[in-house]
């Protein structure tokens, strides 16, 4: 009995609901959520329409006017009670881009457009206006040189003495209007961060052996307001001493919030960029430290110079939150480029990922570079577009889609990198209202690019009341005079229901029960609601609230993450999540903003894995990373990594003449007489040089985050020989071959004709012997007898003749 029972659970939990009901929830959304108001309908969702005509759909069992808009005229609404407010745009400034910054009316410069738009949104309705930025040519430049001054950086103080100079002559190809200025700081003048005893209240280096003299501690200096003259930067750079600090971590962040928030003091200019250049060789104070020294005062945000231009509640105050100094630096347009020591890179990386429009380069331990740097952040921020959006109301979502110089829309992303100067970007600002917010109020909000004076202003204004509820009739006759006439229906006072308000509430009713069932055999009100007049008043939820005809819908039973009902990012309807613009899924915890997915190099997940609800999954095997930026095993390791051997090591290669080379390859690259090549972490990488050497170099990553290059000094050139040798080697080799051949060919000859001359010799010396018994050979003489008698002379003769 059980197994059957646990069968039939089985079955029943996986059964997909009935069909029908799905359906009709999906089909027609706008009558499902039994809206009993025009203002209630149009909230459900932005393509439902309500029909004010006062005799709609009398006489019929399901009648709605609340609908889509179609439907209510196929119904028999007239078109002039059908109440279907659309959101809107309209532009009210729109002054075109500026091509030039420096010129004879610098006020003038406008790089947004357009510059006021009003919105006028319905709840749901997504609508979208276009924008664009192009980054000015020529534009003016305020750089102000905030400088650590702790005894550590004795050395930096004497490399910087005539930075004003180079730097202006450096900054003057990037721009015609430079001006610069010079501040510093060392840390709060108190224990435990500086030595207070009275013997160091002069020198705080007193009895130090190494440096004896400097000055006393002060939290921060503001030396020299923003000039165009730089020797004065010189001077006043000559000028300065280094003071000494007794922990480790500098007072630096008060001096940048200082820096920020002294506009007038420090004299930065409303139209021009603004640099603020933090020169460190060690870790900051943060909020909350100040708490040791005894200070609760959290900071507020404000000036406080003093009339030495001093930072005066230094040991008043706490240091500064980062959430603080982020939102100072924003309102006024400050790009804040940390100069850190490769030992800081990755502490002060993670903070540009808290404080917006910051960025992070490698100081040398000598301040030596100090010059590339700028330029090379000063080049980096002038390539690259970031929207942000202030004072950006609650209930309406923004999504932004990038069309950067290629063309091609990147949805999900608000900025552009690798611009050049000049370039033109644009964005497609899709915007939704969520809800209605209390009549009266009207909202409204900026869009701003990162550091740019320039801004976007929206007003905004809802669509969420009905044309038909201005004329509203109160004790209306068509209300039975005990109800208000409005859009076509009743309102009635407590106590009274039904269409007419014909109805008194607890009224025997039970005649009209059928008309509270969705369905024959349905429970009545879906179970969650009594029946009256025809009518389901449904029960109150804790959970929230129960509604529709039926009271089948609710705004609880919706798709959790992590216990919150549609991740906080959508809103619960009957069942299924409405998700805010920007995100989607069943429970809308998937953002589609994909910019988090956007390497340094500008490939989504750096061409290795996909964007999956902001985040990379890298499909490519070994690749790792917040966007798949490492991979020492990927085939292309090399290759990328090739060019940042090239440009830093050798000055060539594709990135070279470029600022690229500096953004892209923070790696750390050592050089090394021969390369270890036994490290498992490592791979060996070498590829051929334009004039045919080999250079070699292996790549790691190490766990700070960076990765390290080591490479050998210089390529391994082999003397290779030229064409002309090669020839000459190749024809030169056949040929002896050949001569070897013949060679070979006449000895084997020679010592054969040697060999048949001696047989021939030892034949003939032997035939010499053997010629007698010569079988060929005649005898040159041959004897014939012949027998005669000659008798006459009396004697035989016997001879021959020869
Ligand atoms: C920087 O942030 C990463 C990830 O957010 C973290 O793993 C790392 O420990 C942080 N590094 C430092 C030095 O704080
Ligand atoms: C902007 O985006 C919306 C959708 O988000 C799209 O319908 C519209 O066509 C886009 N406009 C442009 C000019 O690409
Ligand atoms: C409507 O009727 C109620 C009682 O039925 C009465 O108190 C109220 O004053 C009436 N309002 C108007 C505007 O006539
Ligand atoms: C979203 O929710 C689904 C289902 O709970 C879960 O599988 C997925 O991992 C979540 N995604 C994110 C990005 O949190
Ligand atoms: C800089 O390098 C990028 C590729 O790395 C290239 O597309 C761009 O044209 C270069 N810019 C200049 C000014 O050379």
């Amino acid at each position: 009995f059980s197994i059957i029972g646990l069968i039939c659970y089985v079955f029943a939990i996986t059964a997909p609901p009935p069909p029908a009901q799905t359906a009709f929830w999906s089909l027609n959304m706008c009558m499902s959520g039994s809206a009993t108001s025009c203002e209630e309908c149009l909230l459900i969702h932005p393509s439902c329409a309500w029909c004010a005509q006062e005799d709609f759909g009398r006489g019929r069992t399901l009648t709605s006017r609340c609908d889509f808009s179609q439907n209510l005229q196929k119904r028999g609404c007239a078109a002039r009670f059908i109440e279907y407010p659309t959101s809107s745009i309209s532009i009210l400034q729109n002054r075109p881009l500026s091509s030039k910054g420096s010129g004879s009316t610098q006020y003038d410069v406008v790089q947004i457009m357009p510059q006021k738009i009003s919105l006028s949104l319905r709840p749901g309705d997504q609508t979208w206006f276009g924008l664009q930025v192009r980054q000015v040519e020529d534009y003016p430049v305020d750089l102000y040189y905030l400088m650590d001054l702790s005894l550590s950086m004795k050395d930096d103080l004497d490399t910087i003495r005539n930075l004003g100079t180079k730097l202006a002559q450096e900054m003057g190809k990037l721009t015609s209007n430079f001006r610069l200025g010079f501040g510093s700081f060392v840390d709060k003048n108190m224990s435990p961060f500086s030595y207070t005893a009275p013997k160091y209240q002069e020198n705080p280096c007193n009895g130090y052996k190494l440096f004896p003299n400097c000055v006393p501690t002060f939290g921060f200096r503001h030396i020299l307001s923003l000039t165009d003259k730089v020797d004065r930067f010189n001077e006043e750079v000559q000028k300065q001493m280094v003071s000494r600090n007794r922990d480790a971590p500098e007072g630096g962040f008060d001096a940048i919030l200082q820096a920020a928030v002294c506009k007038d003091e420090i004299g930065w200019r409303k139209e021009a960029y603004h640099l603020l250049v933090f020169a460190t060789d060690d870790v900051p104070h943060l909020a909350l430290d100040g708490r040791l020294g005894g200070l609760v005062q959290p900071h507020d945000g404000m000036c406080h110079l003093n009339d030495k231009n001093e930072y005066s509640a230094s040991t008043k105050m706490d240091y500064p939150s980062l959430a603080l100094l982020g939102e100072k630096l924003a309102e006024n347009n400050i790009f804040l480029i940390f100069a850190v020591t490769k030992r800081l890179y990755v502490i002060y990386k993670n903070f540009t990922a808290l404080i917006p429009g910051t960025t992070v380069e490698i100081l040398d331990q000598d301040s030596k570079n100090v010059i590339q740097l700028i330029i090379t952040a000063y080049n980096n921020i002038r390539s690259k577009v970031e929207l942000t959006v202030w004072d950006h109301p609650e209930d309406i979502s923004l999504s932004f889609t990038a069309t950067c110089q290629d063309g091609k829309p990147l949805p999900g992303l608000r900025k552009c990198a690798d611009l050049k100067i000049g370039d033109t970007v644009s964005f497609n600002v899709s915007v939704e209202a969520r809800s209605c917010p209390p009549r009266g109020t009207d909202q409204s909000f900026t869009i701003k690019p990162v550091g740019f004076k320039d801004r976007l202003e929206v007003a905004v204004d809802y669509q969420c009341d009905c044309g038909c509820s201005r004329i509203a009739q109160t004790n209306s006759s068509i209300c039975s005079s005990i109800g208000t006439y409005n859009c076509g229906t009743c309102q009635c006072e407590p106590g009274y229901l039904g269409a007419r308000c014909e109805c008194q509430e607890g009224e025997a009713s039970s005649m009209h029960l059928s008309a509270c069932r969705e369905a024959e055999g349905k429970q009545i009100c879906s179970g969650r609601g009594e029946c009256s007049c025809n009518q389901c008043l449904c029960y109150e939820s804790e959970f929230g609230k129960i509604y529709g005809s039926f009271c089948e819908c609710d705004d609880f039973s919706c798709a959790r993450h992590k216990g919150i009902l549609c991740s906080g990012h959508g809103e619960c309807h009957c069942g299924e999540c409405k998700c805010h613009a920007g995100y989607i899924g069943d429970n809308c915890n998937c953002s589609t903003e994909t910019s988090s997915c956007i390497s340094d190099d500008g490939q989504m997940c750096s061409g290795r894995g996909n964007c999956v609800c902001g985040r990379c999954q890298c499909t490519e095997p070994g690749a790792f990373g917040d966007t798949c930026e490492k991979c020492p095993t990927c085939p292309d390791a090399c290759g990328t990594k090739r060019e940042c051997i090239e440009c830093r090591l050798f000055n060539s290669g594709r990135i070279a003449d470029n600022q690229t080379c500096q953004r892209l390859c923070k790696d750390e690259i050592i050089t090394v007489e021969t390369l270890k090549t036994d490290d498992p972490g490592a791979v060996l990488c070498l590829y051929k040089t334009d004039n045919d050497c080999v250079m070699k170099f292996t790549y790691s990553e190490h766990v700070s985050g960076l990765s390290i290059l080591a490479a050998l000094q210089e390529p391994e050139c082999g003397g290779g020989p030229d064409a002309l040798t090669v020839l000459l080697a190749v024809v030169g080799s056949i040929l002896l071959v050949g001569v070897v051949l013949l060679a070979v060919w006449k000895l084997v000859i020679t010592i054969h004709d040697r060999r048949e001359f001696a047989r021939f010799q030892s034949a003939r010396s032997r035939a010499r012997y053997e010629m007698a018994s010569n079988p060929l050979y005649k005898q040159p003489v041959s004897t014939h007898f012949v027998e005669t008698d000659f008798n006459m002379y009396g004697k035989s003769y016997n001879g021959g003749v020869h």
